[in-house]
């Protein structure tokens, strides 16, 4: 059975995609086998990682027809990790979940699917807490919060930490904090290291011992389709992305 991560923060341009695509291309690296569910609309971790966004069969389907043949498994330009795309299509699916009376349900009984031939299966959901983050909460085993180390960081990670004790409440009681990812950290600015004590100070040992550094070959990497360390495993993003992936085995024994 595949451990189910999404990469959870309603903040926009934090590198939740980017750690999705990366985590997973790391993952692949070291032998397990990964699929990555896209269920953001602008469909940023499906054509970062090399799968055309104008595809057939999208999670849009999957999640509103309930519609369980072939064809939805898309082959990445990362060796062993799998991809269910999602593209605008997506964009109206937070008001025609809202009339099903299984709506929180929907992604969770989708994946069922799929569990048994991955090792992991990583979700990047949209920047909102709406209906779709909401299916990539119940259908969970954990969360990964990425928090850019900047000024603003610990904004909105109040309202974070409440949706997931919500959920935690009532729809998904087994949810759990897999880690909290320090992304686009500058050692040398004050700020980002004061930032980075802070959120220690919150999430104690929940915080990964690696940080991703701000490094312009992750940033590169996308519009190639390619993860960083695909396309330059020696870069400093790679190899920080390489070392997250171990703690995550080394902390699921799997
Ligand atoms: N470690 C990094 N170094 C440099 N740029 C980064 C890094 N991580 C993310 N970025 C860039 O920051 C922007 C936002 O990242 P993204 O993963 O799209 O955030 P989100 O999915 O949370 O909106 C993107 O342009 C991405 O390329
Ligand atoms: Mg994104």
């Amino acid at each position: 059975m595949a451990r189910i991560i999404s990469i959870f923060n309603q903040k926009g341009g934090v590198g939740k995609t980017t750690s999705v695509v990366n985590i997973a291309s790391a993952l692949g690296k070291l032998g397990k086998k990964v699929l990555v569910v896209d269920i953001d609309p602008q469909g940023n971790a499906t054509s970062g990682l090399g799968v055309d966004k104008n595809s057939h069969k999208t999670i849009y389907s999957l999640l509103l027809n309930s519609n369980f043949e072939d064809g939805y498994l898309k082959e990445t330009s990362s060796k062993n990790v799998s991809l269910i795309p999602a593209n605008s299509e997506l964009a109206g699916t937070e008001v025609e979940l809202v009339n099903l009376e299984d709506r929180e349900l929907r992604l969770k009984n989708a994946l069922e699917k799929f569990e048994n031939d991955f090792d992991y299966i990583l979700i990047d959901p949209p920047p909102s807490l709406g209906q779709l983050s909401i299916n990539a909460l119940v259908a969970s085993d954990s969360i990964i919060i990425p928090i850019q180390a900047e000024y603003y960081a610990l904004e909105g990670v109040s309202e974070l930490v409440k949706t997931y004790n919500l959920v935690k409440d009532t729809l998904n009681k087994d949810l759990e904090i897999e880690g909290v990812l320090i992304s686009m950290f500058d050692g040398r600015n004050n700020l980002a290291l004061e930032v980075l004590e802070e959120v220690k100070k919150y999430f104690k040992s929940k915080v990964f011992k690696t940080s991703i550094p701000r490094n312009i070959r992750v940033a590169e990497a996308p519009s190639y389709g390619l993860s960083v360390i695909d396309y330059d495993e020696n870069s400093k993003g790679a190899k920080a992305y390489m070392k997250i992936a171990k703690e995550i085995v080394r902390n699921n024994k799997r």
